[in-house]
């Protein structure tokens, strides 16, 4: 039975693929860290679409746990939709933060997604089968911030290494998409201590929901597109950000980011 392996699936973006995909019939390996959270959702998409789910219960950030994780996934023979979405963004800034801290995004963001995807890619590309892999970026990769260095980057990172990637793996029918959102409605922001205030839309800048996300998400899959950003007032913003001067922008952003992120905490 083919098979969907989604990453973060206990909330947010993660989850609304894993609906997407149980929708379309397929089976579901999940992972997260929330355990009651994903016996719950498994136990309501297996019974709503009459399907298996398996769920994995792993923190990224604790790289034995992550290694049997791999062990696990290396078993697997049907795996043909990979979504790396696991992420979350950090409540400290560089260098106020503890430097392990700090690293354990690159485990999360970029050591965990590629691991898979070498995994999944080389099952798909062994067994002549078509597939896509999915790297949920963020459109913040082209919006480096000062609290967010580790952030703006590993996302920038996966960006790349998908656009690199798209094209290693076509001549094998296997799709790579590196998927770029917005500002989203998820636990994203809650576990920040961003306000609910903070998320509302205000003016031109609209937040969007992981329904919409994944919807556009599906729909570049179909096209064949290998970068895709959902939501007009996203791809308005990442294309005037290619016109701003980048010494403009950092000395813009530098004096002005930091009064915007305090006002909008708690
Ligand atoms: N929301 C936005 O505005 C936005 C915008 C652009 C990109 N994104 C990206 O979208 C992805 C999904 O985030 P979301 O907005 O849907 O947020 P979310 O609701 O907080 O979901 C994040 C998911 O990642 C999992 N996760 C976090 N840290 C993990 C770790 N150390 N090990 C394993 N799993 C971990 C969480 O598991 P637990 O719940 O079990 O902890 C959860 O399932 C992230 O990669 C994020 O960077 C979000």
């Amino acid at each position: 039975m083919r098979t969907a392996l989604i990453t973060g699936a206990t909330s947010g973006i993660g989850l609304a693929y894993a609906q997407a995909f149980a929708e379309r019939g397929y089976q579901l390996i999940l992972t997260g860290r929330r355990q009651e959270k994903l016996e719950e959702i498994a136990h309501t998409l297996s019974h709503t679409y009459h399907i298996p789910v398996t769920i994995c219960v792993v923190d990224f950030k604790d790289t034995k746990a992550f290694e049997r994780f791999s062990d696990f996934i290396k078993a697997q023979k049907d795996i043909e939709i990979l979504v790396n979405n696991a992420g979350y963004g950090l409540k400290k800034s560089f260098i106020e933060d503890e430097l392990e801290t700090q690293l354990e995004m690159l485990q999360v963001h970029i050591t965990a997604s590629v691991t898979l995807a070498h995994l999944v890619a080389n099952q798909l590309k062994t067994a002549h089968k078509n597939g896509c892999i999915i790297n949920v970026c963020s459109l913040a990769a082209f919006t480096p911030l000062p609290s967010s260095a580790m952030y703006c980057s590993t996302k920038q990172f996966l960006i790349k290494f998908s656009e690199s990637l798209a094209m290693e793996l076509k001549p094998y029918n296997i799709q790579v998409q590196a998927l770029c959102p917005g500002f989203v409605h998820t636990d994203f922001h809650s576990r920040l201590d961003i306000s609910e205030e903070a998320c509302k839309n205000y003016g031109i800048i609209t937040w969007g929901t992981p329904e919409e996300v994944v919807k556009a998400s599906l729909r570049g899959l179909i096209h064949h597109q290998v970068f895709v950003i959902p939501g007009g007032f996203n791809k308005l913003c990442y294309n005037l950000l290619k016109w701003i001067p980048r010494p403009l922008y950092l000395e813009l952003v530098g004096r002005y980011s930091g009064q915007f992120s305090s006002k909008n905490k708690e």
